[in-house]
């Protein structure tokens, strides 16, 4: 029998040279006349170690990073795939702690199977939630998913339970599920992983949530700069088709379910799922005013299901395990994992799945080792571009959905961008002022118009211009921005601008208690 290999194939170990590292140990193992089986993977998560080779002993899967190509030889030498010692040697995978102390219910298979292998996914419980969902009713499958207790992943943590249920309740002759795989939030990268890496797990959320609310088509909407994700989705649609877990008969249920991949063409407003059905019905990417809900008239005036990948992605674990299982993780209202994406100033950046309720403290220094420059963490953005900066005195604040709005912050799809006491966060907080101005879909004053005036705004207060004057008037722009926008675009702007404000008011020339006095 050949040896197995495990050589990731993710964006981020084929950015940090996985196809070159493959490359050279397929040309030494023939040169040695060695017979070797290599399985292009899934990123464990754990980057700053990619290229992560793993090679399966009987001890189980030891690996070696981060590896280039001049170590190959090296590592051959030393009879790595036997899993002996060597200065790359990091001892089985999954006892690496970083890895070990996780709560991966989503990301389970990620970096474990081979992305593309059905059999891989089988042996690794994958199809037995949409087996259990099909000898259920379509309210028992909602059910079970509102019992969990999920709530949406994709920023705004509505009860996907509830939004299911509307759909279900809808009455149509065609309903389609929507999955928002735009993911445009700075430092997240939670989607693309799973795509790549599992892609089989969101095909079967998205067949469970077709069968739950009678839906018959489902598309996901890709960014465009996810060419790798693009074609694993493809090629895994075309196969779980062929396999009969997609398409006419799911499963030999006798049900439909289509499932589609498109392509945006990189807007961030795209995000937005009202600007997303545009976008999916070949129209220019602008913000539909609601109501009507999604839910009641969606894509092509039909009731959708949007949700995102990870709330998809949680779905099949939910069916399979149950709702009480999922339910059990977390705290309040928050239940279940999050994987949280570590980004920024980090010595150790990747991605962590946890239970509601750790903190940030635990995730930037347990896990992420604190900065990588070496200096103190000064501020984290939580949550993406509209996320608000979270200062050291909070990060013992547990990510928890309602503990965080309770401090002027979200949590949003869980990516954390770090930044150390060399940031300016003035400069921040005019940075999202513009980039509102800038990815703004025109629609409403309050953001086209509210974010240009925003940055010179911030600008004149940064200048010393009537500071406290200035500062008022920044205050009153956000107020405006805040209640008089169409979408959280324009209404949460104001939450990393006066994040900064209230947190870092020395970076803008203030005195602490100085932001509400005149000039
Ligand atoms: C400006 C903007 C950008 C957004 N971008 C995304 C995105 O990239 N991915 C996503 O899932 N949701 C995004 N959302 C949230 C979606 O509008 C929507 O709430 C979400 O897709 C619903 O799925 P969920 O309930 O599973 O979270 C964005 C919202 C706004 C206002
Ligand atoms: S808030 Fe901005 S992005 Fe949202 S609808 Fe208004 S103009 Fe468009």
């Amino acid at each position: 029998m050949s040896i197995r290999l495990y050589i990731p194939i993710d964006s981020t170990a084929l950015s940090l040279g996985a196809e070159r590292v493959a490359r050279a140990i397929a040309e030494e193992a023939a040169r040695r006349g060695i017979d070797l089986g290599i399985v292009r993977n899934g990123s464990r998560g754990m980057f700053w170690l990619e290229p992560l080779i793993e090679v399966e002993t009987v001890a189980g899967r030891v690996g070696y990073g981060p590896v280039t190509p001049a170590d190959v030889a090296g590592l051959f030498d030393a009879g790595f795939l036997s899993g002996a010692d060597h200065p790359l040697a990091l001892g089985r995978v999954e006892a690496i702690p970083y890895l070990a102390s996780q709560e991966r219910l989503t990301f389970a298979r990620v970096g474990v199977t081979d992305p593309l292998s059905l059999d891989d996914y089988r042996a690794h419980g994958g199809f037995a939630g949409l087996a259990r969902a099909i000898g259920m009713s379509c309210a028992e499958v909602v059910q079970e998913v509102t019992d969990s207790g999920l709530r949406g992943r994709g920023g705004a943590a509505f009860p996907t339970g509830i939004k299911w249920n509307t759909v279900l309740a809808a009455a149509a002759d065609r309903k389609y599920v929507v999955c928002n795989a735009d993911e445009g939030d700075s430092g997240t990268f939670s989607d693309r992983m799973l795509m790549e890496g599992d892609p089989y797990c969101l095909i079967e959320g998205m067949a469970i949530a077709g069968l739950a609310v009678g839906a018959t088509q489902g598309y996901i909407y890709l960014r465009s700069e996810y060419p790798h994700a693009f074609e694993t989705l493809r090629a895994a649609i075309a196969r779980a088709r062929t396999a009969g877990c997609l398409g006419q008969d799911v499963m030999g249920s006798g049900r439909v379910f289509e499932l589609e991949v498109r392509m945006g063409a990189g807007a961030y407003i795209c995000g937005e799922e009202t600007s997303m059905l545009e976008s999916l019905e070949g129209k220019r990417g602008t913000v539909r005013a609601k109501p009507p809900l999604p839910a009641i008239a969606g894509l092509f005036g039909k009731p959708t299901v949007i949700n995102n990948v990870m709330s998809l992605a949680s779905v099949p674990t939910i069916l399979a395990r149950g709702a009480a299982f999922y339910r059990d993780y977390g705290m309040g209202r928050s239940r279940g994992t999050l994987p949280f994406q570590l980004a920024g100033n980090l010595r150790r950046t990747g991605l962590v799945e946890k239970a509601f309720g750790v903190t940030l403290r635990e995730l930037l220094y347990d896990y992420g080792g604190g900065s990588a420059s070496g200096r103190p963490i000064r501020a984290v953005q939580v949550g993406g571009p509209l996320g608000a900066y979270v200062p050291e005195s909070q990060f013992d604040v547990p990510l928890d959905y309602e503990a965080y709005v309770a401090i002027g912050a979200m949590v949003g799809h869980g990516g954390l961008v770090a930044f150390d006491d060399r940031a300016d966060m003035a400069r921040m907080a005019r940075y999202a002022m513009e980039f509102c101005a800038v990815e703004s879909c025109g629609k409403c004053t309050p953001c086209r118009i509210g974010s240009t005036r925003g940055v010179e705004v911030i600008d004149r207060i940064v200048a010393g211009e009537q500071r406290g004057r200035n500062v008022a008037l920044l205050n009153s722009l956000c107020d405006t921005m805040l209640n008089g926008s169409l979408c959280a675009l324009g209404g949460m702007t104001p939450y990393p601008v006066q994040s900064a404000l209230k947190h870092f008011p020395e970076d803008f020339g203030l005195v602490p208690d100085e932001d509400n006095k005149g000039a």
